[in-house]
C-alpha cells in the first residue's frame, strides 16, 4: 500500500546527556504518517529517552521536536495537552488499575475525556477488546489476567481514544510465542484498519520484520540509518546487531 509521505513527527539534531552520560548528540528522526517505523540499538542506547521526548516527558538539551509541524520543545505544560491527546503511549506492563475490571479500565479514558453515552462506551470497548483479541474479557480484572493479557489490555486501553500515533516500548519484550503474535496482529490491524501511525522500540527483530515498514537504528548517540526494513538489513552495523556477532 502507499503510504502517505508527510512527517507527522520529526526529530532535528537532538541532544541529550544526563551529567556526563551523552545518550543523543545529533540524531535526526522522522516519522511519517500511516507507517510503522521500529526504532532499534542495543541495551542503554537511548530508545526510551526518545519516545520519552516524543510524549513530552522529556526536554532536549539542544534540537527540535516537531509534531505535526508544530514544535512541542516549546510548549507549557497546558498546551501540550491537546497534542497529548494525539499521541498515545504502551508502556510496560500495560500499566492497569488493579481494582478495576478489564471494562473499567478501558471505560476510564472514555469517561474522563468525552461524553458518549453508556451505550457507546459499551460499543467502543468491546472493539478496541476485539483488536486485541480479548472480547468477552470485559469482566475479568487484572489479577487473573496473564502478563501478555495484561499488556493487550493496556493497549486496548491506549487506543480507545484514537489517538493519531502510538508509541510501543518493547511491547513484545517477555511475552511467549502466543501473546507476541496477538500484539504483533494487534499493531497491523490498527495501522492498517484504524490508519494509526506506529513507533516501536523493541529488540525483537522477528517481529520487526512482521510488523515495520522502515526501520531506524540509534548508534553512539545518532540515527544512523533510517530506511525500509530490506535496505536497512543490508547495513553492516545493523546485520551485526541483528546476528549479535559482534559487540559494538
Ligand atoms: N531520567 C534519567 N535520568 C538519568 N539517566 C537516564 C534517565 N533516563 C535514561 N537515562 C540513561 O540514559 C541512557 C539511555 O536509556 P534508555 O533510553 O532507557 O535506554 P534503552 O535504549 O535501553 O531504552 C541510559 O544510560 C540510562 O541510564
Ligand atoms: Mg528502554
Amino acid at each position: 500500500m502507499e503510504k502517505e509521505q508527510k512527517n507527522i513527527i520529526e526529530v532535528y539534531n537532538l541532544h541529550k546527556r544526563f551529567g556526563g552520560n551523552i545518550v543523543y548528540q545529533g540524531a535526526t528522526l522522522s516519522v511519517k504518517k500511516g507507517e510503522v517505523l521500529t526504532l532499534i540499538g542495543g541495551s542503554g542506547c537511548g530508545k526510551s529517552v526518545m519516545l520519552k521526548h516524543l510524549i513530552g516527558l522529556l526536554c532536549p538539551d539542544e534540537g527540535k521536536i516537531l509534531f505535526d509541524g508544530q514544535d512541542i520543545t516549546l510548549l507549557s505544560e497546558k498546551e501540550f495537552l491537546p497534542i497529548r491527546k494525539r499521541i498515545a503511549m504502551l508502556f510496560q506492563g500495560g500499566a492497569l488499575f488493579d481494582s478495576l475490571s478489564t471494562f473499567e479500565n478501558i471505560a476510564y479514558p472514555l469517561q474522563e475525556h468525552t461524553n458518549l453515552s453508556s451505550e457507546e462506551i459499551r460499543r467502543k470497548v468491546k472493539d478496541v477488546l476485539e483488536l486485541v483479541g480479548l472480547d468477552g474479557k470485559q469482566n475479568v480484572y487484572p489479577h487473573d489476567l496473564s502478563g501478555g493479557m495484561k499488556k493487550r489490555v493496556g493497549l486496548a486501553r491506549a487506543i480507545v481514544l484514537e489517538p493519531e500515533v502510538v508509541l510501543f516500548d518493547e511491547p513484545t519484550t517477555g511475552l511467549d510465542p502466543y501473546n507476541t503474535r496477538k500484539i504483533n496482529e494487534a499493531i497491523i490491524n490498527l495501522n492498517k484498519e484504524k490508519k494509526m501511525t506506529c513507533l516501536i522500540v523493541t529488540h525483537d527483530m522477528p517481529s520487526t520484520f512482521e510488523v515495520t515498514d522502515r526501520i531506524a537504528m540509534v548508534h553512539e548517540g545518532r540515527i544512523i540509518i533510517e530506511d525500509q526494513k530490506e535496505k536497512v538489513k543490508e547495513n553492516d552495523i545493523v546485520r551485526s546487531f541483528i546476528t549479535g556477532e559482534k559487540v559494538f
